[in-house]
């Protein structure tokens, strides 16, 4: 890969907890690349929409918030998400968020503007971009692609982890049911499902540890060298 090639795109894909952004942010980090985090676009817009008591069905009330709404990923010690000015990085990763995002991310309005917001990126930066839909619709000629998975107990113990962490009170129980809910939510809907593109490279993260993960998407992007 030449250092001063610009818009080159890695792609990662996968479930929930399936280990994507943790692997972006280091991938991003060792090549020098922008990572953005498409999950906390539809969070963020979920957020908005919650506060606002937007209507999803009443398209007049959902494209004046889409035209009204100035979303902004700023790249620090870790990634930050503003809405209209105000940074909404904590809020949008509370349960709530995750209880409501379904219903936002099957909207076709909000996806065609959060797909065109997330190919804007590519004109300017080499990237890494994780999502649900970013090696099959967003990026589909991307130069790199990569499904993440793991079992459904695997991950909802990680995210069990990370909200005992900040003080959250909730079961595991509770965990699994609205990771496999916002699964199937993600699976079956008909604009931009999860789906592994035929050309990414699939690895199951179970049993793996970051590093050895990181490791193996670094080595294959060493091998397959840059396809551009
Ligand atoms: O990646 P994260 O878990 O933060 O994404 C939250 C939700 O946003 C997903 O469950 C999915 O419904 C939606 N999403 C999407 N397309 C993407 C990224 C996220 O529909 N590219």
């Amino acid at each position: 890969m030449s250092s001063n090639q610009k818009n080159i795109v890695i792609a990662l894909d996968g479930p929930a907890a399936s280990g994507k952004s943790t692997i972006a942010q280091i991938i991003a980090q060792k090549l020098n690349f922008l990572y953005i985090d498409s999950g906390a676009m539809y969070r963020a817009f979920t957020w908005k929409m919650m506060q606002n008591n937007i209507n999803i069905d009443n398209n007049t009330e959902l494209n004046e918030l889409i035209n009204n709404t100035h979303l902004v990923l700023k790249k620090g010690f870790s990634i930050k998400v503003y809405v209209d000015s105000l940074d909404i990085t904590t809020k949008i990763r509370d349960p709530e968020i995750d209880r409501n995002i379904s219903i936002v991310a099957k909207n076709d309005l909000i996806r065609k503007a959060l797909v065109k917001l997330q190919r804007s990126y590519q004109k300017n930066y080499n990237i890494v971009m994780d999502g649900r839909d970013i090696g099959t619709i967003v990026f589909p000629k991307a130069n790199y692609k990569f499904y993440l998975e793991a079992s459904i107990e695997v991950r909802a113990m990680r995210r069990f982890q990370e909200l005992i962490a900040k003080g959250k009170e909730i079961t595991l129980e509770k965990i699994i049911k609205e990771m496999q809910n916002r699964d199937h939510a993600d699976f079956t809907r008909t604009i931009g499902p999860l789906k592994c593109a035929k050309d990414a490279f699939r690895i199951d993260t179970s049993e793996l540890s970051i590093e050895q993960v990181a490791s193996l998407v670094l080595n294959c992007i060493k091998n397959k060298g840059n396809k551009s």
